[in-house]
């Protein structure tokens, strides 16, 4: 059986963590969930980085020794993974004398080659990336990444040469085009490649820093940090004669943002190769978490906390937005608003009404038991078609990194079944007493549901477990078996007792507090005169739209829940007194007029954030629109 190891990148103990790192940690979690299950033998890693100047640093800035800094920041991580529902298998430290034996070991391998030699070197040394630039590398003499001026330093130092294993390198990268994905990513190392590199340093003086492991060779001297953290991925599973080295390298994938690409493409196998250990299988390469457009990091003060995250809107919702928000490989913008936008659509709209509706009906027509299926006709059976072409497309692209894709296959299935109700009308069916249609309907039904919460597990295990709780047929691990979910429709065994009701994904707001200030100004506004000044209409923010979606308000026919582009990073949701004049269709991609600034409302449960401008004539409606046509998000005046 082919084993598979996801890694992540051991993350430095100078921050707390944030949602840049939860991001990577549980997309490892959710590939090494997919692939248990399918009874593949797994391992899951993450850690700390513990050593270097950095670290230094947080330390003496938080009054503590790094001994005892370290041990408390890592904790940190370790501790708030379990919260986030990440398992991971081994919890790797580069301060774990295994560790620390494991890296001499591989220097003295690497030096016994001659692979390293000691030379002098000037360079400009970033302290924030612990690494020395050239020239060539600066951006206006300063560091691209910190923006900060590099110290030049001059030093005695060990050398890797790396420039030695350059070719063989780049010959595996054109010859395994999987070895790094997506494509840009590999293109980018190809371009480094094909560029000057020198070799790599890899070792600072004692004279500068302490806080390392040290050379074997030389107790002058201890390792350059990246030389040390990038062994990590081979310590953690006792290479060279430990089980887990020998039972899981083969299978190795890492996991890393963009901005750790080389020292994970370039360093990383060329270390490798000197030491004569065979090469990772893939590197899968994120891009960044932005907010509003700037990287989401420790030092730009612009970090979200996961955890508040999970508390404000659960932990399911938070995961599956992370998956389905990012197109793995390029950046994604980070806002709550998007967040509470995916959770209203796809979780508790679109699943959760799923769930609510097909458990109620099982209770109303069967007294609650799973019912069997008794004559799939070919309404039926192009529905059990189609959710097993979804279920092997989302595998699919699950395993290739591809979630979002993922995602949006497995919610094909899960609208269509929602149509599948609307057409089938079980309630038509149950009040002709079409019995054996009804009993046919319903399993199907309650059948896609299983296998739907069931591919879910990666994503969602909390909710994942639930709804398959809920459905009567408890989550096992040992025989779960996505691999043969695609060759049946019979996983639930008729007469099993399913619950009430579901609840899981109720419906959310956005936060309190920004409602309230909006409020607040909406307040002040009411109390002026009638009359308005320019100023006063200048605060209306009167923008063209496009509308992306329309979609009945349950329970109102009058309303439509539409989604409209008004060029901001999600499309606003605004509900739109519009069914008795439009059709879905008819206003799906047509421009409007939007006040988008009007204060958020709850219309019928829905939450509207703004409103389409109609003109009334008798009977009729117009919706006003710019003539000419123009973008979403030109402002109207
Ligand atoms: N210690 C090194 C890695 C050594 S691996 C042998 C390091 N640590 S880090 O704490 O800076 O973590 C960087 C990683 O955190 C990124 O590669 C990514 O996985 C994650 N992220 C941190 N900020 C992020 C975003 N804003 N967006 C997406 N991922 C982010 O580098």
């Amino acid at each position: 059986m082919n084993p598979f190891f996801i890694s992540t990148p051991i993350y430095y103990v100078n921050a707390k963590p944030h949602l840049g790192h939860a991001y990577t940690t549980i997309v490892a979690d959710s590939v090494n969930r997919i692939h248990k299950l399918q009874n593949k033998p797994t391992f899951f890693l993450t850690g700390t980085d513990e050593h270097g100047d950095k670290i230094v640093e947080a330390a003496a800035k938080n009054n503590q020794t790094p001994e005892e800094y370290v041990d408390r920041i890592s904790a940190l991580f370790r501790e708030t993974w379990p919260g986030l529902e990440i398992q991971p298998d081994r919890f790797i430290r580069t301060t774990d004398p295994k560790h620390k034996k494991c890296v001499q070991d591989i220097l003295q391998k690497v030096y016994d080659n001659g692979d390293i030699y000691f030379g002098e070197y000037g360079g400009h040394y970033c302290f924030g990336c612990e690494r020395f630039y050239t020239d060539k590398e600066l951006k206006d003499g300063l560091c691209p990444d910190h923006l900060e001026k590099p110290k030049f330093i001059q030093e005695k130092n060990y050398f890797f040469r790396m420039k030695k294993y350059l070719e063989p390198l780049r010959e595996h990268i054109q010859n395994n085009p999987d070895f790094i994905r997506p494509e840009r990513y590999r293109n980018e190392v190809l371009g480094m490649l094909g560029e000057e590199l020198s070799d790599l340093c890899i070792s600072r003086p004692k004279t500068r820093l302490t806080w390392g492991i040290e050379l074997p060779f030389d107790q002058d001297y201890v390792t350059y940090v990246w030389f040390d953290a990038l062994i990590n991925y081979v310590s953690a599973l006792d290479w060279p004669d430990g089980d887990d080295f020998k039972n899981y390298w083969s299978g190795a994938h890492h996991l890393v943002a963009k901005d750790i690409l080389k020292p994970h493409a370039v360093f990383w196998p060329t270390m490798l190769m000197s030491a004569g250990i065979p090469l990772y299988k893939s590197l899968r390469v994120h891009g960044y978490w932005t907010i509003r457009e700037t990287k989401m990091s420790k030092s730009l003060g612009n970090v979200v906390e996961p955890m508040a995250m999970k508390e404000k809107y659960g932990l399911s919702a938070f995961r599956y937005f992370l998956l389905r928000e990012m197109q793995f490989g390029l950046d994604a913008s980070f806002s709550e608003e998007a967040l509470v936008g995916r959770l209203n659509a796809d979780l508790a709209n679109d699943l959760g009404n799923l769930t609510n509706r097909v458990l109620a009906m099982t209770h109303k027509y069967f007294k609650g038991q799973v019912p069997e299926a008794v004559e799939p006709d070919s309404r039926d059976r192009e529905t059990m078609d189609l959710g097993v072409e979804c279920f092997g497309d989302y595998v699919r692209l699950f395993e290739n990194f591809e979630f979002a894709k993922a995602l949006s296959r497995l919610w094909v299935f899960v609208s269509h079944l929602n149509k599948y109700v609307d057409q089938s009308a079980p309630w038509a069916l149950f009040k002709e007493k079409e019995t054996v249609r009804l009993q046919t309907v319903m399993y199907v039904l309650l059948e896609g549901l299983r296998k739907i919460a069931l591919h879910l597990w990666p994503v969602m295990p909390g909710a994942s477990e639930q709804i398959m709780e809920q459905l009567g047929q408890p989550f096992d691990l040992q025989v779960a078996d996505l691999g043969a979910e695609t060759s049946h429709w019979q996983g639930l065994v008729p007469g099993t007792l399913v619950a009430r009701k579901s609840n899981l994904f109720p419906r959310v707001d956005l936060d309190q507090g920004a409602e309230k200030d909006l409020k607040d100004s909406q307040q002040g506004e009411q109390a002026r005169e009638p009359e308005v000044s320019f100023e006063d209409f200048q605060r209306l923010k009167l923008v063209t739209g496009r509308v992306v979606k329309a979609d009945k308000v349950k329970g109102a026919d009058k309303l439509y829940l539409l989604l409209v582009d008004i060029g901001e990073d999600r499309p606003r949701q605004i509900v739109a007194g519009l069914a008795d004049f439009y059709s879905p269709q008819d206003l799906e991609n047509r421009q409007v007029v939007v006040l988008a600034n009007l204060a958020p409302k709850k219309i019928r449960g829905v939450k509207s954030r703004g409103m389409v401008l109609a003109v009334r004539h008798g009977r009729e409606m117009a919706l006003l629109k710019a003539d000419p046509e123009t973008l979403p998000g030109n402002k109207v005046s």
